[in-house]
């Protein structure tokens, strides 16, 4: 198998002076380039839009980085109409020749990296860190899915006496690719990047808050030197040209990454047909979280804590991974709470090109207002146990860690994804309590737990329902190959992303059986 090849992308080691030099110099250079204007591409052909997103520094509000075209419908149309006019040679290019324009994209983001994580750091307010190890991720992406194509493109026999059979895989045609903001390379890359390798042509709708960086990705893939009209740069507003890329009889595949609200709607418009119509529309869409961590009465705590204020913490907590509920067994849970308070309140906070930071800022104002909303619920609805605030640093979304002690476990701010740095602590009798609250969710995403005992962790593999448990480490961060990563209930439809059988869902299998 070619897979078995893969090898990860190794991080930046920020350790090392020559690093850091490299990422400073790229953060100058980027910020030398703020104030461009970013269009459309498509049909190989760049287009300038009447309307704009203006890209704004979510560390500071005031910086404008550039412009961006923002989609008409009529675009979108002509979008869709470029695809399909592309997928009858696309699709008959061979699978292992596709494989190789993945392999330049993953060299031009390598070329790039401090870069694509300079953009990162001022477009999405995402720490070093957090930016770089997003690079390797789409890099990631690239190259396992060009392997995992390769292993793909031989058909499958099970050959009985006087009968052949033949099982292989055809592409659907024209994908539609609608993006979140809040892994704005690596998810972008990532679904776009399997759809293409399979054989689709694709509409690429990026989030709006992260335009900047879906035009980086795009640059890249055009100097990869993909045919004219494959990939389609569609930026623009989700509400206006949802309902066209997604209601067209034209389109085969809608891949999802975002919001439950969304990634629902986008399910039932995507089911409705229309005559004409050739194919029922296949949905992927990967939706949010209510995670979990417990911590066991004999848990490693200094672990537990570490653990859980990262998964909690790391980007502002606005992961669909990130930890929103910690459940701490009562004989420990005062010990726990006065640790974890006492890491929370030395987090740093601030601009997120500053080296120094824990995390930097939510995304918008949207989000801010938000998050806040949900701190002052918090306040009426729970007790609070941490309250930072920063609201006097008006220059940048920032909002200081929160944490409330929950006291009905059905209420909202046990129920909903916040989508910021606010973690609820929730108090269970003994494991089965614990396990009952992990799963009183509508959500299926991440989970943890770090426990000594085989016996509760054999009990959480068993009955914690989520797409990705982690058992006495951290809750974020998943690997391609080494964490497959997705969810289930009401936080996905699909297979897992970096996966074995990701790719599959984007294509036809058909079987063709001759008598001998
Ligand atoms: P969102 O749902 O608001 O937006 C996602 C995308 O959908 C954007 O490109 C947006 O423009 C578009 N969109 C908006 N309205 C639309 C409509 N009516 N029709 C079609 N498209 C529309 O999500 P977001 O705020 O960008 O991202 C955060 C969410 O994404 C969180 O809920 C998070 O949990 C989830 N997420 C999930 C995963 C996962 O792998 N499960 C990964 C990352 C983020
Ligand atoms: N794949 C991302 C993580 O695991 C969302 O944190």
């Amino acid at each position: 198998f070619h897979v078995q090849r893969f090898e990860n992308e190794p991080n930046t080691d920020f350790s090392r002076a020559e690093n850091r030099e490299d990422m400073k110099q790229a953060l100058k250079d980027v910020e030398a380039l703020f104030g461009a204007d970013y269009p459309l591409n498509i049909d190989g052909k760049a287009q300038d839009s009447r309307s704009h997103i203006i890209s704004r520094s979510p560390s500071s509000k005031e910086t404008v980085l550039g412009t961006v075209a923002s989609a008409n419908r009529d675009q979108a149309e002509q979008a869709i109409e470029t695809a399909r006019r592309a997928w009858p040679q696309w699709q008959k290019i061979p699978a292992d020749h596709r494989a190789e324009y993945l392999e330049l994209i993953a060299s031009g983001m390598q070329t790039r990296r401090f870069e694509l994580a300079a953009w990162m750091i001022h477009e999405s307010g995402k720490s070093w860190k957090e930016a770089d190890a997003e690079v390797s991720e789409a890099i990631d992406f690239c190259r396992y899915y060009s392997l995992a194509m390769r292993d793909l493109v031989s058909e499958l026999a099970c050959d009985y006496p006087g009968e052949e059979n033949r099982l292989f895989y055809r592409s659907r045609g024209v994908a539609v690719v609608i993006a979140p903001w809040n892994f704005p390379l690596a998810i972008l890359t990532g679904m776009t990047v399997a759809a293409l390798v399979t054989g689709n042509t694709v509409v690429m709708k990026p989030a709006e808050q992260s335009s900047i960086v879906a035009a980086k990705l795009m640059e890249i893939a055009r100097d990869s030197g993909l045919p004219t009209g494959v990939l389609n740069f569609l930026p623009g507003n989700g509400e206006e040209l949802g309902p066209v890329l997604v209601g067209s009889p034209d389109v085969d595949l809608v891949v999802f990454t975002g919001s439950q609200e969304v990634g629902l709607s986008i399910n039932k418009l995507a089911a409705e047909t229309v005559p004409a119509q050739l194919n029922v529309k296949k949905v992927i869409a990967e939706m949010g979280g209510k995670n979990a961590i417990i911590v066991d009465d004999d848990a490693d705590l200094d672990d537990a804590v570490q653990g859980v204020v990262n998964s909690a913490f790391g980007y502002a907590g606005q992961k669909c991974s990130a930890c929103s509920r910690v459940i701490v067994l009562k004989s420990i849970f005062d010990e726990f709470t006065e640790r974890l308070v006492n890491a929370v309140e030395s987090l740093v906070i601030g601009p997120a090109d500053d080296p120094g930071i824990d995390f930097g800022p939510v995304i918008d104002q949207e989000a801010y207002d938000r998050i806040n909303d949900y701190i002052e619920l918090g306040a009426e609805e729970c007790e609070t146990i941490v309250s930072i605030d920063l609201s006097d640093r008006d220059d940048g979304y920032f909002i200081g860690p929160q944490i409330f002690n929950i006291l009905e476990e059905d209420s909202r701010l046990a129920q909903a994804e916040i989508f910021g740095p606010v973690l609820s602590v929730m108090k269970a009798r003994d494991m089965d309590h614990a396990l009952k609250l992990a799963n009183n969710t509508a959500y299926a995403l991440t989970g943890g737990v770090y426990s000594r005992s085989p016996k509760n962790l054999k009990r959480a593999r068993e009955e914690f329902l989520v797409g990705n448990l982690y058992l006495n480490r951290e809750i974020t961060g998943a690997i391609v190959q080494r964490h497959p990563f997705g969810g289930f209930r009401m936080s996905g439809i699909g297979s897992k992303a970096g996966g074995p059988d990701y790719l599959q869902q984007f294509m036809l299998p058909v079987n063709i059986t001759e008598n001998t």
